[in-house]
């Protein structure tokens, strides 16, 4: 395929996009509101068109919020909790349920949470619609168990969201628990550890398949356009066939009839369209798409103990290791029961933030790092750029870049375009002359312009 032919399908792809977009917010704005149970006129797309805006977005912003920020990680002696609290305290339902009349996030502002995540540089965002205690955070018509009937609230906080995400051209993403540990009809055999709060002996799984595919017909169907259906067992069915007994492929298929775009994760049972490595980063580039999902401290729901925060720089650096791997870096928040982000969250995605303003270009649709060696941190690509992520700055000024036999024609610090770098060409590796103080200690980018696609030796 020529380059003309490329940027035209490329050119047809985002104005389809864009249409498709358009069509969502005139629905928004028209006063009728964000509902809509028709299906979207999206082109039957081929994978790559779906997941365009996910291989380009990079970063995003994941929350895990639900009654469980009630208890804020605590039960009894214990204050290692957090959204799994009610199999980990062992709580039955009926004393569960009594978090929910507690629950009234008056604080809630979904502005603010979504300019958080924007000012961080972060593409879209997911968050739970229901985790594995089975509680609705949404107004859902098949339960009183939700945020509308059971608690105090009055609103629907994904509504909202919804429209904020929209209005900031953020993608919003739903994540959806399989496993339940309060529906009647989820058997405790399928649950993690057995776990239910109220087993049934009687639990039909056929049941509650027809109440989640309502539920997935709910999301898809009241809250405008979303990226991602981000489905989640946390480890249940155990060795169960899943996908054959949840009935994974018609759930997918109800998801692309209502929305054609919308990404699905593969904790379904079935591949679907990305992997989704949790709490750890693969050794390895994979020509599999994938997004790491990662919390910010050492839980996904809120634990008011928990003031473990990762720092900016491991946040950047991980970014960077995870898209020189060709991934998408999802990084948690667990908000409070009064719907407020934790000040440990906030003040590292703020420094996130000032880095990826300056660096973004070194993200943002960029691919895998065509070399195979990178001592001193790590590269991505895009066009005819590398950059490279310089972690570790060589103390002598000579930023040695290993197996490039390409022909740099430009060499200069993404912070700092206009200073170019001098660089020297060797046969198999070329030589750039850094500054002998270290720019930016997070994370300095020099960006290399190659001739040619990159050659490298050895290959990665
Ligand atoms: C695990 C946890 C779950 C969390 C998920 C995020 O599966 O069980 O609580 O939502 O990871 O990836």
């Amino acid at each position: 395929m020529t380059r003309v032919q490329q940027n035209k399908i490329h050119g047809l792809t985002l104005r389809r996009l864009w249409l498709h977009g358009l069509a969502w917010s005139v629905l928004v704005w028209s006063g009728l509101g964000l509902h809509t149970a028709a299906a979207q006129d999206a082109p039957s797309s081929s994978n790559d068109q779906r997941t365009e805006w996910f291989r380009d977005s990079k970063f995003g912003l994941f929350v895990h919020w639900g009654i469980y920020a009630v208890p804020a990680g605590e039960w009894k002696d214990g204050k290692n909790h957090a959204e799994w609290i009610m199999l980990t305290g062992n709580i039955p339902s009926a004393e569960y349920e009594k978090f929910a009349p507690q629950f009234n996030p008056v604080k809630f502002n979904a502005s603010q949470w979504v300019e958080l995540a924007q000012d961080a540089g972060m593409k879209y965002l997911v968050i739970t619609s229901k985790h594995h205690d089975g509680f609705s955070m949404y107004d859902s018509k098949l339960t009183d168990y939700d945020i509308m009937q059971a608690t105090p609230f009055g609103r629907d906080p994904m509504k909202e969201l919804a429209l904020a995400c929209n209005q900031a051209g953020l993608k919003f993403c739903f994540y959806y628990s399989v496993a339940d540990w309060h529906y009647p009809d989820f058997p405790a055999k399928y649950s993690q550890r057995g776990f239910h709060g109220n087993p049934n002996p009687r639990a039909d799984l056929e049941k509650y398949v027809e109440y989640m595919k309502g539920q997935v017909r709910e999301l898809l169907s009241n809250y405008g356009p979303i990226g991602i259906m981000w489905f989640d067992g946390g480890g249940s069915f155990n060795k169960q066939p899943m996908a054959q007994l949840i009935h994974a492929q018609e759930i997918i298929d109800i998801i692309h009839k209502l929305q054609p775009m919308c990404l699905v994760n593969n904790r379904l049972g079935l591949p679907a369209d990305y992997g989704t490595p949790e709490q750890k980063i693969p050794g390895q580039a994979s020509k599999d798409l994938f997004e790491v999902c990662m919390t910010l401290n050492g839980h996904w729901g809120y634990n008011k103990n928990d003031q473990n925060w990762k720092s900016p720089e491991t946040i950047v650096r991980n970014l960077a290791d995870i898209a020189g791997k060709g991934g998408n870096y999802l990084l948690n928040v667990g908000p409070t029961a009064e719907g407020t982000i934790p000040e440990g969250s906030v003040r590292t995605l703020r420094e996130v933030g000032k880095w990826m303003k300056v660096n973004g270009d070194s993200i943002y649709g960029t691919t895998a790092s065509p070399l195979a060696k990178t001592p001193w941190g790590r590269c991505t690509a895009k066009s005819r750029k590398l950059y490279l992520h310089v972690f570790d700055w060589p103390a002598d000024g000579k930023l040695i870049v290993p197996g490039l036999k390409n022909k740099v024609t430009n060499a200069y610090l993404l912070a700092a375009s206009d200073k170019t770098c001098a660089v020297t060409q060797g046969a198999e590796q070329v030589t750039v002359a850094v500054p002998p103080e270290m720019p930016d200690k997070i994370d300095t980018v020099v960006v290399l312009e190659i001739q040619g696609d990159p050659q490298v030796s050895p290959a990665r």
